[in-house]
């Protein structure tokens, strides 16, 4: 039975304190489990990217907030399909759904408006307490189209495609189209403009912008209008962020690049003017998701979406696109060279890293503890729903109980993402997944301040047997420093291990304290750490064992040099 406490109840299962009629409703088996985070009524600040020395995080309701999200399938964004988004979003404790919004669903006829939509989710998100990210499809989805409205589809005069090179009509719009963007940039201000308006609660924390622009087998617009812009002098900042002299003309200054880095340029340049003129309604933060390039080595622009925001590509989009708060990958390749490669390319200091779509297969799941240690700010497997539809071979062929591990993970994290986001952004954070490339061994190593763990991947939890793998590479952990000799650390099916990365001669660690514990809410908008066992004896003989079970430890060490205890603080 739920307990009296401050806030309302408080709810065991959910392990913190409910509204009342939350949690009686969660009682009577009305209400979705564990709502992720309560959201105000009134309005509230902003959620918006905070930048740091070290890092970055989403700020929500004014505290740091790691996104746990996950992606509807594409034609899930009517009412009916909503109702097979939520058991699974509920059932993986995700605390935010990406979901699209389509231009055609909010225009369908020129100038006239149709929110039910919008006002639908709304009001679902709410119930199920959930945060909502808005997927803008419009002129370019997957580089096509396709949830442009009939009156911009049926119209190429007005609304015009691309030429290829041989003067053929190619099947992406282009971002020369004036009209285009004129009528693109007038649909989603409107939007955003209905968002400040019945949204002040901010269920919507981020919108995305477009959905893989750029476009595929044709590498720029050759319309007579292109071409007379490329033959002309490239723009004067591109030009002198790469150090070339101002007025010479595209091909001369990027060679074999410039058709590329051309069509890059005026797509981020009709992006940036949506995203403003959607800021200047409400100011969100804004994305645009990535189709990605190979990792390794540069295949023709013909094969992959020439113009989005491939990585190499990423500067670029800085330039002409600085209304957008960051460029995320799209990440449907599960080799863990790629995967860290593309979370290394995306994950710099002015771009905040961020993961709005990832396979949803299970070999995907481990990727949340690598993308966690590069600082991201959010992650969301794609298709997580049950309307029915699987991307498979991109991704699952279905979903199975442990929704292909991802719930497990976002279980973990939900009371506490908060802790996560924080220290992730002030770069103390450091976390790594179970790698499968034989050359490691079953192992990873982090390094945190004086520390090194290793985390060694199948292991029986007594005895010192050499990490075998587990039978999935379902392993992962994460560490969190607190302090110059205190961690907070977590993980599935790993054993953690701590030592000094660099001991002086004779300098020895003693473990003091680990504390087995979970968060709980504050009362006051944070959490706080509630103790529930020190792990001792076997539970720390052979370091951290973390089974299948949901366990966070708490961990203190003290530095010893013969009989002395070294100072907190002092270095060798
Ligand atoms: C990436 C796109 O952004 C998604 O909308 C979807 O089409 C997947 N690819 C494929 O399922």
């Amino acid at each position: 039975m739920p307990l009296a406490a401050p806030l309302g109840l408080f709810h065991h299962a959910c392990r913190r304190a409910l509204p009342l009629a939350m949690a009686t409703a969660l009682a009577a088996g009305l209400a979705a489990p564990c709502p992720a985070i309560a959201q105000g009524k009134t309005a509230a600040p902003l959620p918006h990217i905070e930048r740091t020395k070290s890092g970055a995080m989403l700020v929500v309701d004014g505290a740091p907030f790691l996104m746990l999200g996950a992606q509807a399938n594409n034609s899930s964004n009517y009412p009916a399909p909503l109702k097979q988004v939520w058991p699974t979003i509920d059932a993986m404790s995700a605390n935010t759904l990406e979901i699209p919004v389509a231009w055609e669903q909010i225009e369908p006829r020129e100038g006239q408006f149709d929110f039910s939509w919008v006002d639908h989710l709304l009001g679902e998100a709410r119930q199920h307490n959930k945060r909502l990210v808005l997927l803008w499809f419009a002129t370019w989805k997957n580089t096509a189209p396709a949830y442009a409205p009939e009156w911009v589809k049926l119209n190429p005069v007005r609304f015009p495609h691309m030429l290829t090179s041989k003067g053929e009509v190619h099947y992406a719009m282009s971002p020369l189209g004036t009209e285009t963007l004129k009528a693109d940039t007038r649909a989603f201000a409107t939007l955003m403009r209905h968002l400040r308006q019945a949204d002040p609660q901010n269920t919507v924390i981020m919108v995305q912008v477009e959905n893989e622009v750029g476009s595929y087998g044709n590498v720029r617009d050759f319309s007579p209008q292109a071409q007379k812009l490329f033959d002309g002098p490239a723009p004067t900042t591109l030009l002198k962020h790469y150090g070339k002299p101002a007025g010479q003309s595209w091909a001369k200054a990027f060679g074999s690049d410039a058709d590329e880095y051309f069509q890059a340029w005026y797509v981020a340049s009709y992006i940036n003017t949506v995203a403003l003129a959607g800021k200047a309604e409400k100011a969100l933060p804004m994305y645009a998701n990535a189709a990605l390039a190979s990792a390794f080595g540069r295949q023709a622009a013909t094969t992959y979406s020439s113009g989005g925001p491939v990585h190499h590509v990423i500067d670029i989009y800085k330039l002409a696109a600085p209304a957008l708060d960051l460029v995320a990958p799209d990440i449907y390749n599960h080799d863990e060279k790629a995967v860290a490669a593309y979370l290394g390319f995306y994950g710099r200091p002015d771009n905040p890293l961020m993961v709005p779509e990832i396979g949803n297969s299970t070999e995907y799941a481990r990727f949340f503890w690598d993308a966690l240690g590069k600082g991201t700010i959010g992650f969301s497997p794609f298709g997580m729903d049950q309307t029915g539809y699987f991307n498979y071979p991109l991704g699952a062929r279905a979903l199975d109980g442990s929704l292909n591990g991802f719930a497990r993970i976002y279980r973990l994290f939900a009371p506490m993402q908060s802790v996560w986001a924080k220290a992730g952004a002030q770069g103390l954070v450091r976390a790594a997944g179970e790698p499968i490339d034989p050359a490691a061994k079953h192992t990873r190593e982090l390094t945190l301040g004086r520390y090194k763990a290793t985390l060694g991947f199948g292991q029986h939890q007594f005895g010192f047997d050499p990490p075998a793998g587990n039978t999935q590479p379902t392993g992962g952990a994460a560490l969190a420093q607190l302090g110059p000799d205190e961690f907070l650390i977590t993980g599935f099916d790993t054993r953690v291990t701590l030592a000094l990365a660099d001991p002086a001669p004779g300098e020895s660690l003693l473990l003091l304290r680990a504390e087995e514990g979970h968060y709980e809410p504050d009362g006051e908008g944070g959490q706080r750490w509630v103790f529930d066992r020190v792990w001792n004896g076997d539970q720390i003989d052979y370091g951290f064992n973390f089974s299948g079970l949901p366990q966070v430890l708490r961990v203190r060490y003290a530095r010893i040099k013969g009989n002395a205890v070294i100072p907190v603080g002092a270095d060798h």
